[in-house]
């Protein structure tokens, strides 16, 4: 389906600037940030290639703006700043590798912790008592918002230096402890730190809310966000806030020499604070922090979104200064998010090894959580049905870690009106007229029909073992049968596995049967790629095909890894072909079956093919004597060059046999190509 650029932004910036208010005007969402994010980046590309299509209601031409009114303003002690944002190794390795350029001969921590996706606050205690808490506001002055905050159960209304046992990391004597940290409870001591809402709070919350009817809130940071603003504390009270600190700031500095210390002394305090935080001497072992935080992060109580580092030393942080509103010695980590956005080109389905016919989404490619998805299993029919999702659609993907991207759900506001539904039994009989389907009762899943499913594999290995794919000497259609039959062989990869001695068993065999059929397999561990890839059997996918799609990828994991319209540039590669390629590869049963060929050794070999023809692509049009058809392709091959079905701007020669009246021709000429005789092309093959 064709998308209209223009109409596309008006539907993106509409929708964009109702998510935008339900942030900000109502501080519930509906969408997640990374939703957000995902579809601004889309708008913000259509601006780019098409600039006549900004309008000055679009979001991107928003600058941002916090401000609220009903809370009394008050000045910071000093400025409340944010973080530069990072994203990757390289990001992080080029900051620490200023700081050592900025800090020279110096020797200098790191300091890290996980970040808390809440928000910013700062809590004033005066002699020990809370007298103050402020929002973060533009930085210099915020909202005074100490009524709800004394709401909040884990911040302390007196500060007390607790005893020892109650926080065991820290094997210190109470009178150490004093000594170290019990300055901080006489004149003026300011704690920072994020006002978040625990996962398990915010899930039980939900649920309340779900049974007495009432609508679910959308996510916790922006309920802790509203709550903080709500103008009776009474109603902060019913939800459930929770403050974790990050920072502890005295009128004179050199009370805190470090980070880390300043971590202790929180702890000693009774304030609750990431126990995770650690220091760490160079990039490595930050680098090991962030990734394994990135596994882990799900395990955490409260939501994060990365990881914050900081040089540890208190003089040498305030030494580096700050740029704007972000200090030079420290940044915010962000984890790739793990939802984005994109539009659903087509379904198609998979017919796995289990006769199991499986539902794909294809779609124009997008990263989640780092890595670059194109299709999603829908697993079934009613899958399809309870998502409601239509070839067209914008959908949102979702991925986390190792797990396999899905669709979330469909985003019913950028439907456009010629949306196609997807009828799935239809489908099955266009694109599997041969096959026959049934769905037992009480089944999700259609199959083929069960008495067929062994011979699915029979078909599938007679092909895999035949003279145009691996070319298995003695596995003909007999063996083939046979060995199915006997139950050695579940899948293409298993008879690589089968011994002389299980072939034995079979009547059909003997001792030099069974021995001649072994040797013939075990010889086609490392057939050619384009033999493979044509012997998996991937509908559409036929010889030709397989050696076009070969010299373009040159290797199985490209060709798995290449997205619909890269597939669409081979030649001879229409759309149909296209997606019966991405079906393959995303059907989980054909990942698992390339898995096992590499564990058991079978590794098709690339090998290119050079000679006077390399580089040069022909179109053959009419019969050459004494050649047909496949020995002409091959011959040009053998040489190196390319055999194309199709005159194309890059075909460098058309051949022209008997058919002088060739459509070919008209096209060769109106682009140029040169036209070559029968012995012209002979000579040049000789
Ligand atoms: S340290 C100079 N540590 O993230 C600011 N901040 O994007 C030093 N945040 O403004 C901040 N968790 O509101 C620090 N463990 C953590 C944090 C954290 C969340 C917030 C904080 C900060 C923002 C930066």
């Amino acid at each position: 389906m064709l998308i209209q650029p223009k109409k596309r932004a008006k539907e993106l910036r509409q929708l964009l600037n109702k998510y935008s208010y339900e942030y900000h005007g109502m501080d519930n969402p509906s969408i997640s940030d990374a939703v957000y994010d995902s579809l601004f980046a889309e708008l913000k590309q259509i601006e780019s290639d098409h600039p006549e299509f900004i309008s000055s209601d679009s979001p991107t031409q928003r600058v941002g703006n916090e401000l609220s009114g009903g809370f009394k303003k008050i000045n910071h002690s000093s400025r409340m700043l944010s973080l530069n944002d990072v994203f990757s190794r390289q990001d992080v390795e080029a900051w620490v590798k200023r700081t050592d350029k900025l800090l020279p001969s110096i020797k200098h921590e790191f300091f890290a912790d996980i970040k808390m996706d809440g928000l910013a606050c700062a809590l004033v205690f005066q002699d020990g008592l809370l007298v103050q808490a402020i929002t973060r506001g533009d930085s210099y002055i915020g909202e005074d918002v100490t009524e709800n905050v004394r709401t909040i159960k884990n911040i302390p209304l007196k500060l007390e230096l607790i005893t020892p046992q109650k926080h065991s990391l820290r094997g210190l004597s109470l009178q150490r402890e004093k000594m170290l940290y019990g300055k901080f409870l006489a004149g003026r001591t300011e704690i920072r730190g994020e006002i978040v809402i625990l996962k398990k709070d915010f899930a039980e919350l939900n649920k309340k809310r779900l049974a007495a009817g009432e609508p679910e809130f959308a996510n916790p940071r922006n309920l802790a966000a509203g709550t903080i603003r709500q103008l009776d504390p009474r109603i902060v009270s019913q939800r459930p806030l929770h403050f974790r600190a990050y920072d502890l700031i005295r009128d004179d500095p050199d009370e805190i020499s470090t980070n880390m210390f300043a971590y202790e002394a929180l702890l000693a305090l009774g304030i609750t604070r990431n126990l995770q935080a650690s220091i760490f001497s160079d990039l490595s072992g930050v680098m090991g922090f962030i990734d394994e935080w990135d596994k882990k992060r799900h395990e955490l109580p409260f939501n994060t979104d990365g990881i914050v580092v900081k040089v540890n030393n208190r003089s040498q942080f305030a030494k580096l200064g700050v740029v704007g509103k972000q200090p030079r010695a420290a940044v915010a980590y962000k984890y790739a998010p793990e939802q984005a956005t994109t539009i659903v080109r087509d379904i198609v389905i998979s017919i796995g090894r289990t006769g199991a016919a499986t539902p794909v989404a294809v779609f124009d490619p997008i990263v989640v959580a780092g890595t670059t998805v194109k299709h999603a299993s829908l697993h079934n029919a009613d899958e399809i049905t309870r998502l409601d999702i239509r070839i067209g659609d914008t959908v949102i993907i979702f991925k986390a870690g190792d797990i396999i991207p899905q669709v979330q759900t469909v985003v019913m506001e950028l439907r456009p009106a010629k949306a196609k539904v997807f009828d799935f039994k239809k489908a099955l009989a266009t694109q599997y007229p041969e096959l026959e389907f049934n769905r037992p009762d009480g089944e999700v899943v259609y199959r083929v029909n069960d008495t067929t499913s062994d011979l699915l594999l029979k078909l599938a290995l007679g092909h895999f073992a035949s003279k145009g794919a691996l070319d298995i000497d003695t596995l003909g259609e007999k063996n083939v049968i046979a060995l199915v039959d006997a139950g050695l062989v579940k899948d293409l990869a298993d008879i690589y596995t089968i011994t002389k001695d299980q072939i034995l068993q079979i009547d059909r065999f003997a001792e030099v049967s069974a021995n001649k059929l072994v040797a013939a397999i075990a010889d086609k561990r490392n057939p050619t790629i384009e033999r493979f890839v044509y012997g998996l059997g991937i509908r559409h996918v036929g010889v030709q095909t397989a050696i076009d799609l070969v010299n373009n990828f040159e290797s199985l994991d490209k060709l798995r890894d290449a997205t619909i319209d890269e597939l669409r540039l081979v030649d001879g590669v229409g759309e149909i072909v296209a997606e019966s390629i991405i079906a393959w590869f995303a059907d989980p049963d054909n990942e698992a079956l390339l898995e096992k060929f590499k564990k058991l050794d079978v590794k098709p070999v690339y090998e290119k093919k050079s000679g006077k023809l390399t580089g040069q692509n022909f179109v053959v049009t009419g019969s050459i004597v004494g050649m047909n058809r496949d020995e002409l392709a091959d011959r040009i091959r053998m040489l190196g060059g390319i055999f194309q079905t199709a005159v194309a701007r890059d075909t460098n020669y058309l051949v022209v046999g008997d058919n002088t009246g060739s459509s070919k021709i008209k096209k060769a000429k109106s682009y140029g190509i040169p036209i070559i005789n029968e012995s012209e092309f002979k000579k040049m093959i000789e």
